[in-house]
């Protein structure tokens, strides 16, 4: 408010000088300095006093994150974004196995602790009616540089930076992150109406049981940094998955980091040549 005030008087400078004064004045106020026994104030009127303001309810306080942000890529509670890219780049988990689950494509590695997990979620979903297919789960960097590198040649960098992780910053390469579709219905795969299908909203009410959370929510893009993702589940464990579901915020809020919105440099294509 106070820029803008002044940068109208900047511009009324040379019809106003009154607002010059003022505007000086103001800041002086500010700073407690510079005004004497002498000067207007002395000769207002008196204020009418002020009612009192009504005292604010005290916010509860919010109990402490359950986890705290990792930068060792073996932790379940690794923080990858666009600010965050993994150390080294091309990073590759030592646990990785099969899901022994529904998937599209021959191949659904995670890590054995997310493996499980899921396993456990996709049992929970069929008994409830609710099928599940994955289609992809861990890729390595060539894989993820692929992906990325084909979306660059299509749709250009502002659109592709905006659906898909550069190699070495995305969570599909720590083999914690798996995405999720409904195969007998395509109508939605991999798109933002999946999370009003069935499978998008038992995902949204019922994977955090198992450790999973919607990782790119609705409305995050300047934090996540990348566009509402509903089928794209990261493991973080059951207390924190529960913790960030129940509280609606990203993982960067949780965790108390900043907003990853943007990668600080232009692509560089084969970052390790
Ligand atoms: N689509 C997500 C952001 C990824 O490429 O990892
Ligand atoms: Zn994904």
């Amino acid at each position: 408010m106070r820029i803008l005030a002044h940068g109208f008087c900047v511009s009324l400078l040379i019809l106003a000088p009154a607002c010059a004064q003022n505007g000086s004045e103001s800041e002086d106020t500010a700073s407690g300095t510079l005004r004497g026994p002498d000067s207007a104030e002395s000769a207002l009127p008196e204020q009418p006093e002020q009612p009192e303001q009504p005292e604010q309810p005290e916010q509860p306080e919010q109990p402490e994150p359950v986890s705290q942000a990792s930068t060792d890529p073996d932790s379940i509670h690794i923080l990858v974004n666009k600010q965050n890219p993994l150390d080294p780049p091309d990073y590759a988990p030592e646990d990785l196995r099969e899901v022994e689950a529904a998937r599209e494509f021959d191949r659904a590695p995670l890590r054995e602790v997310a493996a499980g997990a899921y396993e456990q979620m996709f049992a929970a979903a069929a008994e409830e009616g609710i099928d599940l297919w994955v289609t992809t789960a861990y890729r390595d960097f060539a894989f993820q540089q692929a992906l990325y590198e084909q979306r660059l040649s299509e749709d250009g960098a502002a659109a592709a930076d905006r659906v898909s992780a550069r190699p070495g910053h995305s969570e599909h390469q720590t083999g914690l992150a798996v995405d999720v579709a409904d195969l007998e219905d395509r109508t939605c795969y991999l798109r933002a109406c999946f999370g009003e299908s069935a499978q998008g909203q038992w995902l949204a009410e019922r994977s955090s049981e198992f450790g999973f959370l919607i990782r790119y929510p609705e409305g995050a893009e300047g934090i996540t940094g990348f566009e509402y993702e509903p089928w794209h589940l990261r493991y973080v464990g059951r207390e924190t998955a529960e913790d960030v579901t129940a509280r609606g915020v990203t993982l960067e809020e949780y965790w108390g980091q900043p907003p990853a919105p943007n990668y600080d440099q232009p692509y560089q294509p084969n970052p390790q040549e």
